[in-house]
């Protein structure tokens, strides 16, 4: 199957982030993003945003999309005024329904190495990613803002280890299509990492 995963700059925010980075192209047209998404060339699919875009983004999604929540579990500054922002949303919508059922939210700290690129993803967003989207080894995941890369590579690396840990075809648990039902036997799966960017 093929998947997408698209992490541009937060709307309105790109200039401010990355105007010095050679990828920087100005604002990203959300709108034809998400229609790039659905036009049928990607099986399943997850746009990261901020929180204070969710509102503009997510009505350019399908009703089947996702709002998955990454939270970082550092505390509001003492400095500032009201509510501070500490998640990110995720957009998905997954290509398959996996069991066992997962947890549709993350705490996990914002990567500390792997450079110094704002909004860069841990590993433990790629991990968290890949089940959301219900992927599978040899699955393709195209990754439209690669940024330092770490997604694809996190991609390569895990599914190549999955593949080297898998059962034997045909024993793995896979139910396609059983809607919103799947996603409410959710599992914890126990990880609990940090914060990140904030807007
Ligand atoms: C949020 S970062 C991606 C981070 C990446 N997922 C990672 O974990 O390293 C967004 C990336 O999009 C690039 N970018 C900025 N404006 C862009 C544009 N208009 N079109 C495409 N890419 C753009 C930025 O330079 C940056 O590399």
């Amino acid at each position: 199957m093929r998947f997408a995963y698209a992490d541009p700059p937060y709307p309105g925010l790109s200039a401010k982030y990355y105007r010095h980075e050679d990828s920087y192209a100005g604002e990203v047209d959300h709108a034809a993003l998400v229609a790039s998404l659905v036009d049928g060339r990607y099986d399943g699919w997850a746009l990261s945003t901020s929180a204070r875009a969710l509102r503009d983004v997510l009505p350019m999604c399908p009703p089947g999309a996702r709002v998955c929540a990454w939270v970082k579990p550092g505390g509001a500054p003492p400095a500032t005024y009201g509510l501070h922002n500490v998640w990110e949303p995720v957009i998905v919508v997954p290509g398959r329904w996996r069991r066992p059922g997962k947890r549709d939210a993350l705490v996990a700290h914002p990567a500390r190495g792997g450079g110094s690129l704002p909004g860069r993803k841990p590993l433990a967003f790629c991990a968290f990613l890949f089940d959301a989207l219900g992927m599978l080894p040899g699955d393709e995941l195209e990754d439209l803002f690669p940024g330092t890369g770490i997604v694809g590579r996190a991609w390569a690396e895990l599914s190549s280890v999955a593949a080297r840990d898998a059962s034997p075809p045909g024993t793995g648990d896979v139910v396609e299509d059983l809607g919103d039902d799947a996603s409410l036997a959710a599992a914890d799966d126990g990880r609990r990492c940090g914060d990140a960017m904030g807007e």
